[in-house]
C-alpha cells in the first residue's frame, strides 16, 4: 500500500502519550498532537482533531491508557472508580459512533479480568495500567488486520476500471491503516484495478475534500472531486459502478448511521440500480440498537455551517440551522456490508435474532 506515510492514531511509550496526526490541519499541514490528559483528548475528539468511528475507538483507548498512567489510586477499587469515570467522560465526547463506547468498556474490562499473580495493591495498580496499554495496542493491530480483510471482500465485489463514489472519509485518516471503504481501493491498486474514484466533498466539514481526496491522491490512486449535490448527475451518464461508504454504527436490523448525506446518496443509487455497500466492521454493528430509529444522531455546532469556510458569516443574523452530523440508511437501499468475516447481504436476518437477546457464537 503507498497510502499517507505517517500513523493515524498511535502511543508514545516514552512520554505515555495519545499520538493523533491533527485532521483539522489537513491536508494544508501535517502535524501531530502528543495528548496526556482526559479533557485534551475529549476535546481533540469531539473537534474531530481524531474522526472516523475505527480511529476514535482506537484514539480513546490510548487516550484512556495515558490518563490511567496519571492516576493516583490508594487502592485497586480506587483505581477503578476513578478509571470508570475517565471513561465514562471520554465516551460522551461524541455520541453516534459505536466503536467510542465499545471501545473504552473493551479497554475496561480486560484489565478487570487479569490481575496475574501480583499481590499488594501498589503492584496490581501498575499491572493494571500495563494491562491497559497492551490492548490499545492490540485494538490498533486488530483494526488493521480487520480493515485489511474487508479491503480484500470488497474488492471480490468490484471489477477492473470501475468508478466508485465515496462519500466522507472512510480511509486510512478514519482507522489505522487502509480504510474501510478505501481498503477495497487500495488493494484494488496493488493488483492493477485502475479504479476511478470520485470523493463528495461532504458538507458541512469537508472531509471528503480535505480527507479522502488528499489521501487517495496521495497514494497515486486516480481521484475526482465533486460537490454532494453532484452525484446524481455522475450516476445519471453512467460513471458510477458502485458506492462504498463506511460506517459510525449498524443496528441489527442493518440500518446504519454513517456521516450526513449519505442516506441521499443511498436513494440516488438505488434510483440508478447502482450497488450501494457499507464496509463495516464488526466493531460497528451494534447489537442492542434494534433499528436505526434508536441511534443517538450528533447534533453540531451551527457556526460549521454558517461561519466555518467563509472569510465572514454567510447567513443574516437569527438565521436558524439544522446541523445533523450523521444521517440514517435505511436497511432496504444497502446492497451488502463489507465486513471482516465476509460480505452479508441481508444483515437484519441474521443480527436481529441477537438484539433479541440471543448470544453471540
Ligand atoms: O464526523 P466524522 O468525520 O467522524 O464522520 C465519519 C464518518 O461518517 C465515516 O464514514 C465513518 O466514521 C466510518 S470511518 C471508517
Amino acid at each position: 500500500m503507498t497510502g499517507l506515510n505517517f500513523e493515524t492514531v498511535d502511543y508514545d511509550e516514552k512520554k505515555d502519550a495519545l499520538v493523533i496526526i491533527d485532521q483539522t490541519k489537513l491536508p494544508g499541514e501535517v502535524s501531530f498532537l502528543s495528548l496526556t490528559e482526559a479533557e485534551e483528548i475529549w476535546e481533540a475528539i469531539y473537534l474531530l482533531k481524531v474522526r472516523g468511528a475505527p480511529a476514535i475507538g482506537v484514539a480513546a483507548a490510548f487516550g484512556l491508557a495515558a490518563v490511567a498512567e496519571r492516576i493516583s489510586a490508594e487502592s485497586v477499587e480506587d483505581f477503578f472508580r476513578q478509571l470508570k469515570e475517565k471513561k465514562e467522560y471520554l465516551n460522551s465526547s461524541r455520541p453516534t459512533a459505536v466503536n467510542l463506547s465499545w471501545a473504552l468498556e473493551r479497554l475496561v474490562r480486560s484489565c478487570e479480568k487479569e490481575w496475574g499473580n501480583v499481590k499488594n495493591d501498589t503492584e496490581i495498580i501498575r499491572h493494571l495500567k500495563e494491562c491497559l496499554k497492551r490492548e490499545a495496542f492490540l485494538m490498533k493491530k486488530e483494526d488493521i488486520e480487520v480493515c485489511r480483510k474487508i479491503g480484500e471482500n470488497g474488492l471480490s465485489l468490484l471489477k477492473k476500471g470501475d468508478g466508485i463514489l465515496t462519500h466522507c472519509n472512510a480511509g486510512q485518516l478514519a482507522t489505522c491503516k487502509y480504510g474501510t471503504a478505501t481498503a477495497p481501493l487500495y488493494i484494488g491498486q496493488e493488483k492493477g484495478y485502475d479504479f476511478k474514484v470520485y470523493a463528495d466533498e461532504t458538507r458541512p466539514l469537508l472531509q471528503g475534500a480535505r480527507l479522502t481526496a488528499f489521501e487517495l491522491a496521495s497514494a497515486g490512486i486516480d481521484v475526482t472531486l465533486l460537490c454532494d449535490n453532484m452525484a446524481a448527475s455522475l450516476m445519471a451518464q453512467g460513471n458510477i459502478n458502485a458506492v462504498l461508504v463506511g460506517c459510525d454504527r449498524v443496528a441489527a436490523n442493518g440500518d446504519t448511521a454513517n456521516k450526513i448525506g449519505t442516506s441521499a446518496v443511498a436513494i440516488l443509487a438505488n434510483y440508478y440500480q447502482i450497488p450501494f455497500y457499507v464496509c463495516a466492521p464488526f466493531s460497528t454493528i451494534d447489537f442492542q440498537t434494534k433499528t436505526g430509529a434508536e441511534i443517538p444522531i450528533e447534533q453540531r455546532e451551527e457556526t460549521e455551517v454558517t461561519t466555518m469556510w467563509y472569510q465572514k458569516k454567510m447567513t443574516a443574523d437569527g438565521v436558524k440551522v439544522y446541523n445533523p452530523a450523521f444521517d440514517v440508511t435505511d436497511h432496504s437501499l444497502i446492497t451488502a456490508f463489507i465486513t471482516e468475516k465476509g460480505v452479508i447481504r441481508d444483515l437484519g436476518r441474521y443480527v436481529l435474532p441477537l438484539a433479541d437477546g440471543l448470544s453471540v457464537i
